[in-house]
């Protein structure tokens, strides 16, 4: 497929299947408006994500890397009642942004942005979490994984955003570390007994990417 046909049915996609979203429409808009990158996830991703919730029954969710927030807002629609998300978010910038977006959302009573280096941050985090959504600095998945395992509950299920990269995930000249960071990740879920694992490549409006997709399990009883 060449770009224009993958853009135009992932277009026809979201427009089927993706019921528009105010709040998410502004919180993109104020993210750009803002000079954030426009990295967030693609509709129908968010819309994975909120399927993974409501599949699994997750009502504990962490997410590493909050960017302007957009995830967070579609994870927190699909929270039953009672249901929380903790976002952790490395720069203050993007955390004010993402505050501003989920409490517009009308979220806010139900997730936390906190601000910090993820491994800075994640030593204090304890679950249980239902799901894990991993979508920060690619050099430290392994890292955040490690935290994953430790936090999720038996029966979880962990995403890591951007595990293809335009293909450059399996270019063996690649010397990028984001790109080596993605690699580690993925053996680490494929050798770490704690997890099972797949990975879905996506062609959106975000360009050629993918998602990983694991569920923490028990060594003993895998
Ligand atoms: C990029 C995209 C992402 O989704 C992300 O988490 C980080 C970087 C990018 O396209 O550069
Ligand atoms: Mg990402």
């Amino acid at each position: 497929p060449t770009p224009e046909s993958w853009r135009r049915i992932d277009s026809y996609l979201t427009h089927t299947l993706v019921e528009p979203d105010e709040a998410l429409a502004a919180a993109v808009a104020d993210q750009n408006a803002a000079g954030l990158p426009a990295i967030e996830v693609a509709p129908l991703s968010a819309k994975l994500l909120q399927l993974l919730i409501r599949i699994s029954g997750a009502a504990n969710v962490l997410e590493i890397g909050t960017l302007g927030g957009y995830s967070a807002i579609a994870m927190a629609r699909a929270l039953p009642p009672g249901g929380r998300l903790l976002s952790i978010e490395a720069e203050q910038g993007n955390a004010e942004v993402a505050r501003r977006n989920i409490e517009r959302a009308g979220v806010d009573d139900r997730v936390e942005v906190r601000v910090g280096r993820a491994a800075e941050v994640l030593p204090d985090v304890d679950g249980p979490f239902d799901l894990v959504f991993i979508d920060a600095d690619k050099e430290s998945n392994t890292l955040y994984l490690e935290h994953a395992a430790r936090v999720a509950r038996v029966g979880a299920v962990v995403v890591v955003d951007n595990v293809v990269r335009s293909g450059r995930v399996a270019d063996p000249a690649t010397e990028d570390e984001q790109i080596a960071g993605v690699r580690r990740g993925l053996e680490k879920l494929a050798r770490d007994p704690r997890f099972d694992a797949t990975a879905l490549q996506t062609l959106d409006a975000k360009g050629w990417d993918g998602l990983a997709i694991a569920v923490r399990v028990d060594p003993e009883t895998r």
